[in-house]
């Protein structure tokens, strides 16, 4: 049997219940939501545990807030991962169960890594300011933690696109892996590509917080000064380690692609480029810019998204491979349902996350209350 008679094989028998340019395109934008906050979480670990071993009257309040902001955006890295797996698994469900069957034992520890880093996460968190010279081992190791997660997963994404290598893996010299202990392929530039981001997005994440603070008279008006700058240098630096980087992931792969004259592949490396520039014009003054600079990268880390799913489709077309081709079992009971309460679920969440916003900058008046 050739290889693309096995992929198609594999494909679920029942097809899928709608067109897949709606679960792709979900998946896309999910999987975008899904790595922002996964940079925010390693950008934040990082700088909490920085600042917390630097010391410093501001590198201590900013410790404080980003290893508490850290709590709440993994819970948030995690729920968004759910949502790019279901996608991945329903029209690439060949790549993502052979990916993950051949290495089960690393989808397991995966779960445990996750689960002692916020386990880790928290009692950095809560035990830090008590214990100002310790506690920052447990930090450190949330961060460890955290980014071992993202090797184990940029494995999986990995090994999805080298069908033409699993056969090898699960058969050596005559005997079958079942095991599930193999770690086979991981690409260092393609996964600093998604990392270096953490440093570029958890700056921004400064700005904005010192956007949003200004109207507090409550809160130190030098702080937020500070936080501010710090934000935008740091985002700066790290856009252009990320413009190096993403060159580094283009010419690792196979050149058979053409990637590097993909029209979505060449929008995403300009809006990366774009978020550098703007980064350097907007230094002097970063609270003013903090939201149009929120949405530019919001914009560039979708183009990433898309150009990470048209890289996808050309390791898999070289077997002939398309989920254009997957067949519809056109179902519209459930389609109507998930995205009605899809939307309905974003209705009801806006009223009180507009609520807890305006609280919290301290514009919400008594008469609006
Ligand atoms: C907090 C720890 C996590 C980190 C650091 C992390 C990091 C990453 C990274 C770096 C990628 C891109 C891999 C690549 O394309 O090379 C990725 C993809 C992905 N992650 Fe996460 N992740 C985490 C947790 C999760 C969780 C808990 C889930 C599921 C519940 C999840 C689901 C996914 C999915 C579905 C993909 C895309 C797979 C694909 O399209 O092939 N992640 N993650």
């Amino acid at each position: 049997m050739d290889l693309h008679s096995a992929l198609i094989a594999l494909r679920d028998p029942m097809g899928i219940p709608f067109f897949p340019w709606l679960f792709q395109g979900l998946m896309v934008l999910t999987f975008a939501l899904h790595i922002l906050l996964v940079n925010l979480v390693v950008g934040g670990i990082f700088l909490a545990v920085y600042h917390h071993v630097k010391g410093g009257e501001y590198g201590r309040k900013l410790s404080k807030t980003m290893a508490c902001c850290s709590t709440v955006n993994l819970s948030l890295a995690i729920v968004l991962g759910v949502a790019p797996l279901l996608f991945v698994q329903v029209i690439y469900d060949p790549f993502w169960y052979t990916a993950n069957a051949i290495s089960a034992w690393w989808a397991m520890v995966f779960l445990l890594v996750i689960t002692l880093g916020f386990l880790s996460l928290y009692v950095f968190y809560l035990k830090r300011e008590k214990h100002p010279s310790g506690f920052g081992f447990f930090g450190l190791f949330a961060l460890v933690m955290v980014v071992f997660a993202g090797v184990i997963m940029s494995m999986f994404a990995m090994q999805q696109l080298l069908p033409e290598k699993w056969l090898s893996w699960y058969v050596v010299k005559g005997s079958l892996q079942t095991l599930g202990g193999g770690f086979h392929a991981f690409s260092l530039g393609r996964f600093l590509h998604f990392m270096v981001p953490a440093f570029v997005n958890i700056g921004i994440y400064m700005m904005l917080y010192a956007w949003y603070f200004r109207p507090r008279t409550d809160f130190d008006q030098g702080y937020l000064d500070w936080i501010g700058k710090s934000g935008v240098r740091l985002a700066k630096i790290a856009a252009m380690i990320q413009v190096v980087i993403g060159f580094w992931w283009l010419f690792s792969t196979p050149i058979k692609f053409g990637f590097y004259r993909n029209p979505v592949f060449l929008i995403g490396a300009v809006l990366g480029f774009l978020v550098m520039v703007a980064l350097i014009m907007v230094q002097k003054d970063p609270e003013r810019y903090a939201v149009p600079m929120g949405i530019v990268s919001l914009v560039a880390v979708l183009g990433m998204s898309a150009a990470r799913e048209v890289l996808r489709m050309g390791y898999l077309g070289q077997f002939d491979y398309s989920i254009y081709q997957y067949p519809v079992n056109l179902d519209w009971g459930s389609t109507v349902l998930f995205l009605v309460t899809f939307v309905m679920g974003l209705v009801v969440i806006a009223y009180p996350i507009t609520l807890v916003f305006k609280l919290g900058r301290g514009t919400l008046s008594v008469e609006e209350g």
